[in-house]
């Protein structure tokens, strides 16, 4: 066995599917789907075919020309790759598979009614990346591989399906579509029950499947651009004006990087569950209801994703070990469209908030530096374990001090010339660093591109950025350890990231009276915008000041987006003698357990269980 990615069975002597058709019978009452999974190969191919499977039930394995069973085997499962499950082929270049996935599928948040805005109907969707597609269909789960897909989604009528695919049809079940399923062709059938059709022209890694469905509606907001969310007026309505200024940044995306290859680029706004800020699902991005804060700043999330239509959709990390090509990619192309459309100083403003955010991982992994590094090795690794912002941001940086190495316009060219030579190709960071060598000669003797990517720590030559708002921001918070409170008229004009960059910039041991009286000027405990909530509360947290314990629950028990979750739970559980503060996380996610979405919730059990 040839392993092509540590966090999947995938074998490099087998050959990859590169189409799969995908039916798919969801049942809401038992939290499952019944489904079959039809994988075709490019040529027919003989011998064991590995797949990664993860809480599936497998029913059957058919050669679809004959109909006839194929044997297969599953073993039990791994914990971070899940079940290998072996099928064995005899010249065969299709194989169906037909399976159901269990309540606990990885990837899957079932919503009741009321977990809903409207609470009237449930909810489901999907969140694939890093390695949970293969809880939803068994397949090669790893971003070396790039197939084409077509899904059959048979969903209650009244409900809507969309997914990172273009949508070909609404329609009646037909007879014998679901004959070989586990529901059988009678619930396939069954009255109220309706069929959405998807196709993927275009080859994506499997960690871009996804799908939702519910009571959605939507809004138009571009011209190549719907805003979808659950058909509530006022959430649409907010949504549509948070973004409104979309077709703003896929133009100006298209100027930096190229023509936008995807069609589509609709976005999906989806209940407060919803673990990330937002995913780049291809055609249809998916986005936590935080980013509505009214002030337009939700663009940056939606920047950022957009960015992923080049780097990260198109140009694709071969396995989670070379992460940063998708997120520092990003983070350095999102910075650019937010410079454009937003001006340089909030562009610096957000390289401040990840230059700190980055010297804070320095911290959390000060025992274990290799996930410090930019080319990780993560065998043995769950990758939702070691997420951090340094694929991000020293990622960004890498990139910053090449762009600043050759100036913009070189460096401008090297982006578009990357990025069309690599489209639709999964690579690692020695083809990065190749290509990056062949077409900026010389590159290496100015830049120790070994130390970027292999080397532990922070380089000498990144760099802090500088700018008047900036260095305001932090001097005034280094003044505040000297007991002094910014004035009223010096943060007048400040909106969110100001003050999150002002929060994360004090020190973590303000006493308790300091942040009382913070508060009693400002109301950062009371702000709408999370970002500034949870860094204050986390301050709060660490200055064990109880006053605010009721807001953290609060605000632990009515969102599940881990960039809060993680910081709020481990400044709970972190540290001595702090026995009501464990008390109170362990009540708190017993309680709230059940809301978040299944990566979340064992986010915060593995931060609960290293401290408790
Ligand atoms: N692709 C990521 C989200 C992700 C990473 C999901 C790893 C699963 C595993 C997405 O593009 C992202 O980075 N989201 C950020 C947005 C932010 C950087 C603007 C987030 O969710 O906070
Ligand atoms: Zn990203």
């Amino acid at each position: 066995m040839a392993p092509v990615d540590p966090h999947s069975f995938t074998d490099s002597n087998h050959p990859f599917a590169t189409h799969i058709s995908l039916s798919l019978y969801l049942d809401f009452p038992s939290s499952t789907i019944h489904g079959s999974a039809l994988l075709s190969f490019p040529n027919p191919h003989s011998g064991p075919l590995s797949l990664d499977a993860r809480s599936l039930a497998i029913h059957s394995v058919i050669d679809p020309e004959s109909s006839a069973s194929l044997p297969f085997s599953l073993s039990p499962p791994d914990p971070i790759r899940g079940c290998h499950l072996t099928v064995s082929l005899a010249n065969h270049s299709s194989v169906l598979i037909v399976f159901s996935t269990s309540p606990s599928s990885s990837a899957l948040q079932w919503l009741s009614p009321p977990q809903t805005f409207n609470k009237t109907y449930p909810l489901v969707y999907t969140q694939c990346q890093a390695i949970h597609a293969r809880s939803v269909f068994p397949c090669q789960d790893t971003p070396a591989a790039r197939v084409r897909y077509s899904a059959r989604l048979n969903v209650p009528r009244q409900l809507s399906a969309v997914m990172a695919a273009r949508h070909v049809d609404k329609r009646a079940p037909v007879a014998g579509e679901g004959s070989l399923l586990a529901c059988g062709d009678q619930l396939w059938c069954a009255e109220g029950r309706a069929v959405e059709e998807f196709v993927m022209e275009q080859p994506v890694p499997p960690y871009l499947f996804a799908f939702a469905v519910g009571e959605i509606g939507f809004r138009e907001v571009g011209p190549r651009t719907r805003v979808y969310a659950e058909a509530a007026p006022a959430v649409l309505d907010s949504a549509a004006r948070e973004f409104a200024g979309t077709e703003d940044m896929i133009k100006q995306g298209e100027w930096l990087f190229g023509p936008y290859d995807w069609e589509r680029f609709d976005l999906l706004v989806l209940p407060p569950s919803f673990p990330y800020g937002g995913m780049e699902n291809p055609r249809m991005v998916f986005l936590t209801p935080t980013v509505i804060k009214g002030d337009a700043s939700g663009a940056q999330v939606v920047a950022h994703e957009l960015a992923h239509s080049w780097t990260g959709n198109l140009i694709t990390n071969k396995t989670n070990d070379h992460f940063w090509l998708n997120e520092g990619f990003t983070t350095y192309a999102e910075r650019r469209i937010v410079e454009a459309v937003q001006g340089e100083e909030k562009a610096v403003l957000n390289i401040g908030i990840g230059w700190r955010g980055l010297n804070e991982e320095m911290e959390r992994f000060k025992d274990n530096m290799e996930f410090t590094k930019l080319k990780t090795n993560q065998e043995g690794v769950d990758p939702d374990d070691v997420y951090s912002q340094v694929p991000y941001e020293k990622g960004f940086q890498f990139l910053w001090r090449i762009e600043r190495q050759v100036g913009r316009p070189a460096f401008d060219e090297f982006v578009k010339k990357y990025i069309a030579t690599f489209k639709f190709k999964s690579i690692d960071t020695d083809t990065f660093l190749d290509f990056l060598k062949a077409n900026i000669p010389g590159i290496e003797k100015e830049v120790d591109l070994v130390l970027w990517t292999e080397g532990t720590g922070i380089p000498p030559d990144a760099y802090e950025p500088v700018s008047s708002l900036y260095t305001q921001i932090v001097s005034l918070a280094n003044e505040f350890k000297l007991g002094r409170m910014p004035r009223e008229d010096e943060v007048a004009d400040w909106q969110g990231q100001e003050w999150e960059l002002y929060l994360e910039n004090l020190p973590k041991s303000v006493e308790a009276s300091q942040i009382l009286a913070l508060d009693e000027r400002y109301r950062l405990s009371e702000s709408k915008d999370y970002e500034v909530k949870v860094a204050f509360l986390q301050l709060a947290i660490s200055a064990k000041c109880r006053d605010y314990y009721g807001e953290v629950e609060k605000t632990l028990k009515e969102v599940g987006r881990m960039k809060y979750l993680r910081p709020l739970y481990t400044a709970l559980v972190q540290g001595n003698g702090k026995e009501e503060e464990k008390i109170l996380a362990k009540r708190v996610f017993a309680e709230a357990r059940d809301s978040y979405h299944p990566i979340a919730q064992s986010v915060v059990e593995s931060i609960l269980s290293k401290h408790l």
